[in-house]
């Protein structure tokens, strides 16, 4: 693939409040004038999506860790074929609310499979292709599960199964997520920035800019929330 765009992605435990974020950067960068794309995952392109809709709903049941990040990591082989390379490849850059850490950090993690199989895995998949800037947002899981019960509470209703089956996963768990996110942030330090999810939303989306600003050189005004 020859890669002209610029993939970045925005990563953490529950409740950061990172997929706000994905959409006011992609309202600043493409009033800026860059074409670029929001997507997400699990999903991401209608294969994907079919992917995610049976592993992360709270009816799911349990899957052995294995299987679990074997599924994660099939939804981001349709996500990278169908959407992400040819995106990039065509100089759109490429804004992602999760990627491949999040494998590395619930399933590898919270889940305790280990980084070294993840690794393995994610070779077969996607080869050497790495995110060129990944914002990983942090935030103590405690604040962060009450932020997400109450996100999902507004979005669905009592007849929908909800989409709730890692905050379902208990406090022990999300402290070894958000521990994992930290671990993976210093491990790839060069592609990794940390952002203290406790601030504003305004103030963390100006944060986001200026990184861009200061790496790639392209500046954009900041959109407004809401
Ligand atoms: P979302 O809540 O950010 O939409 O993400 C869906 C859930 O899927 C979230 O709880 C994290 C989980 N997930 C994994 O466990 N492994 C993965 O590789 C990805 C991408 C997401």
């Amino acid at each position: 693939m020859s890669k002209k765009g610029l993939f970045i992605t925005l990563e953490g435990g529950e409740g950061t409040g990172k997929s706000t974020q994905v959409k006011l950067l992609h309202a600043a960068l493409a009033a800026a004038g860059v074409d670029a794309l929001m997507t997400r995952e699990p999903g991401g392109t209608p294969q994907a999506e079919r992917i995610r809709n049976f592993i992360i709903q709270r009816d799911a049941g349990h899957f052995d860790p294995l299987t679990e990040a074997l599924l994660m990591m099939s939804a981001r082989r349709e996500h990278l074929v169908d959407k992400i390379w040819p995106s990039l490849e065509k100089g759109q850059w490429v804004i992602s609310d999760r990627f491949a850490d999040s494998t590395r950090a619930f399933q590898g993690y919270g889940m305790g499979l280990g980084q070294e199989t993840i690794d393995k895995i994610y070779a077969l998949v996607a080869g050497d292709f790495q995110p060129d800037l990944t914002f990983v947002f942090d935030i103590d899981p405690e604040v962060g599960l009450k932020r997400s019960m109450k996100q999902l509470a507004v979005t669905s209703n009592a007849t929908e199964s909800t989409e709730d089956r890692y905050e379902r996963m208990g406090l022990p768990f999300h402290r070894r997520l958000r521990d994992g996110f930290l671990e993976i942030a210093r491990h790839f330090k060069n592609r990794c920035v940390i952002i203290d999810a406790t601030q504003d939303i305004q103030t963390i989306h100006r944060q986001l800019l200026q990184t861009i600003a200061a790496r790639t050189g392209v500046t954009a005004k900041e959109a407004q929330h809401g």
